[in-house]
């Protein structure tokens, strides 16, 4: 190969997430790099790149009829996971779009979304929610922070739809010391990321003062307003605040939450 494919950071990081040799679907692909780096470097064999909007699909369309590999990767036009068919992906990638967006694609086809081994989602915002979401429908089976260009990624990686199956976060949340295992312990937990912490991730330290910063200026804000529900709202952002001001402080400690 002359020219070897490279990626971005984030990018590259959601690459390297992808088990080798399964088959991947990049929904909303925009420039498909993601999957015409898989499949050049040969760590897949084949690929279905996706895009609901005409103007990335046409883009998408000609960075794979460049590729030396167009005949692997098949370029769709289409909402969400409608242009696949159930069962036809291992990996479903949904990168570089908000939460809502990411959860409304996964709840328009439960049987496809479900019919995938991994979903690896990068939202651009409401990280919180979607793990929230994963929570209630799904199995949490990694968590990944980037950064790029001065900011922080997080990246989810997990399926859905497996009643009763083991959540390996859930588990070792569990065993975590009583007061970390009440609801407002657990959910802050398990809204900044129950496997970041778990595996003591560099860059969560960072990832959290950067939470600690916004939920302040939310507060700020909330400060100004009067009644009975911004009265609750205040309260619930200030007890979040003491308990992550309280896990950032002990982060330098052995065990990360104490
Ligand atoms: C910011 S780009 C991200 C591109 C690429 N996934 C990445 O992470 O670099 C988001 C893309 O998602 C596409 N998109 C948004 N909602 C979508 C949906 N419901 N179905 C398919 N594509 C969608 C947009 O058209 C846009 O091209």
């Amino acid at each position: 190969m002359d020219n070897p494919p490279t990626l971005s950071p984030r990018l590259k990081a959601l690459a390297d997430l992808v088990p080798v040799g399964k088959t991947v679907a990049d929904i909303g692909t925009d420039h498909a790099a993601l999957p015409i780096y898989l499949v050049e470097l040969g760590l897949i064999s084949a690929a279905v790149a996706t895009e609901k909007a005409a103007g990335p699909y046409r883009v998408a369309l000609t960075q794979v009829q460049k590729s030396g590999v167009a005949h692997r990767i098949a370029v769709r036009l289409g909402d969400g996971l409608t242009p696949l068919e159930e069962g036809e992906a291992e990996v479903i990638v949904l990168a570089g779009m908000g939460a809502g967006t990411i959860i409304s694609i996964l709840e328009g086809d439960p049987g496809k979304s479900s019919s995938a081994d991994r979903i690896l989602a990068q939202p651009m915002a409401g990280s919180e929610k979607l793990r929230a979401w994963i929570r209630e429908k799904g199995c949490l089976l990694n968590e990944e922070i980037v950064r790029e260009g001065g900011r922080l990624y997080e990246i989810e990686v997990f399926r859905t739809g497996r009643a009763n199956e083991v959540f390996p976060a859930m588990a070792w949340a569990r065993s975590l010391p009583p007061e970390w295992r009440t609801g407002a312990g657990m959910a802050l937990i398990f809204g900044l990321g129950p496997i970041l912490l778990a595996k003591r991730h560099p860059l969560f330290p960072a990832l959290l003062e950067e939470k600690i910063r916004q939920w302040e200026r939310i507060l700020t804000v909330l400060e100004k307003g009067r009644g009975g529900k911004i009265g609750q709202k205040k309260e619930e952002l200030l007890s979040r605040l003491q308990l992550a001001r309280r896990l950032h402080n002990c982060w330098s400690e052995e065990t990360p939450v104490r």
